[in-house]
């Protein structure tokens, strides 16, 4: 059975010159039974007709916010909360940056905002407009939003040029779809713990000691593992990151003592626990009550160690428990990251080493290699995180 039987979908068409293939996708929609809704922006009317998509989906097509003649009005909140999922194809730029600044001068871009359902986006436009560093920056605020992007394939376009920028075909939008949808429920019922981000130990009330995690990688793996149908306590020190999932519940923490008290107490319903963050191994002994002056002198800060998280959840662990832990190294890579595995009692251990190129904290991408127990060593590619994320999710998956 395809996954969108019996899905209510808004086909969301704008006005650029792939329109007609949103006359395929409609009828593709439609054979793999779903309840295709259209809305079109008023440009699209310049390149397809609404009879056409009315008859391909068998409903009538929205695109103006009033009916004047009959005196009523099309409800954008009725079609966002109707709607089990939302395509826009072809999104143009244009309508891409409405979506990001929430300019809602037409029912497809209300409709948008009101909806609460997952949103697939497949850009088209011509080659340069695709590499314009402004639809670049707004397909990466739509993506953080949630949003779900197709991404042009290369090719032949209609201005003759020839590169990235064509709308996907609608077979495969229709697959990627798909695939999307029936994700495998493999953690469904599992309570998941996620350490993430670095963590901050005050030196005094302006000042503290940090690192560079972004906490990318430990949100990355929070979105996959509770798409996978887990409820996860992301315990995460300061980013500027948000979750999307809302089978994530999220406790924010600053320092290196709030993320032991906090994974301590989360950790007896835990059955896996992951541990991302760059946690502090050092945090001043004294926190200064007022800001710390300048003086001739050098400034000494005197450092204790701070308690080690996956050590204390190591020794508490039972029999049904998993950790798994993370080690980036800079050196002996692999015989570190084993002799961690085995000093903190984990299961699995992820390594990153900041040797590869493209992978640690500030990157977008990572290439990893888990160790697990019997010392069997995985290796995997460079990936973005994202990528890396589902790599470990399904991995895991297939061990426990
Ligand atoms: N970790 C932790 N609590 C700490 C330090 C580390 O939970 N206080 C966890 C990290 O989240 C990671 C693993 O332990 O999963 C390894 O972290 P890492 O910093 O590489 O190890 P350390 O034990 O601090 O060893 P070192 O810094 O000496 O390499």
């Amino acid at each position: 059975m395809s996954a969108l039987e019996g899905k209510n979908v808004i086909l969301g068409i704008t006005g650029g010159i792939a329109a007609y293939k949103s006359a395929f996708l409609t009828r593709l929609l439609v054979k793999e039974g779903a309840d295709v809704k259209v809305i079109m922006t008023p440009n699209a009317k310049e390149f397809i007709t609404a009879l056409t998509l009315a008859t391909l989906s068998k409903n009538i097509v929205y695109s103006e916010f009033f009916n004047s003649q009959n005196g009523d009005w099309n409800s954008h909140v009725d079609l966002g909360l109707w709607a089990d999922l939302m395509i826009i194809a072809p999104a143009t730029a244009s309508t891409m940056g409405k979506m990001v600044n929430g300019i809602a001068d037409n029912l497809l871009v209300t409709s948008y905002l009101s909806a609460r359902c997952p949103v697939y986006i497949a850009p088209a436009m011509d080659l340069d407009m695709y590499k314009h560093q402004s639809t670049k920056n707004n397909i990466e605020i739509l993506k953080s939003y949630g949003n779900f992007i197709i991404e042009p394939p290369t090719g032949e376009l209609a201005s003759g040029l020839d590169g990235k920028g064509r709308m996907e075909e609608p077979e495969n939008i229709i697959n990627i779809i798909n695939n999307s949808l029936s994700v495998s429920q493999n953690y469904k019922g599992k309570n998941v713990l996620i350490t993430a981000g670095p963590t901050f130990e005050k030196i005094d009330p302006v000042r503290f000691i940090g690192n560079y995690s972004s906490g990318k990688m430990g949100y990355a793996i929070a979105e996959e593992i509770a798409k996978q149908g887990a409820k996860v306590t992301l315990i995460s020190g300061p980013t500027s990151l948000d979750v999307i999932n809302k089978n994530i519940n999220v406790i924010n923490i600053e320092s290196a003592d709030q993320m032991y008290k906090a994974s301590v107490k989360h950790f007896k319903n835990t059955d896996i626990a992951i541990m991302v963050a760059a946690v502090a191994d050092f945090t001043p002994i004294n926190k200064a009550d007022n800001k710390i002056k300048r003086e001739k002198d050098n400034l000494k800060i005197e450092l204790q160690p701070t308690k080690d998280i996956a050590a204390e959840l190591g020794k508490q662990k039972n029999n049904n428990q998993i950790i798994v832990g993370f080690a980036l190294e800079t050196q002996d890579e692999t015989k570190n990251a084993a002799s961690k595995l085995k000093r903190k009692n984990l299961d699995f251990i992820v390594l990153n080493s900041l040797n590869d190129i493209g992978s640690g904290f500030k990157t977008d991408t990572n290439k990893i290699t888990i160790i697990d127990k019997n010392n069997k060593i995985t290796k995997f590619g460079l990936k973005s995180k994202t990528d890396v994320a589902v790599d470990i999710v399904n991995y895991l998956s297939k061990k426990i």
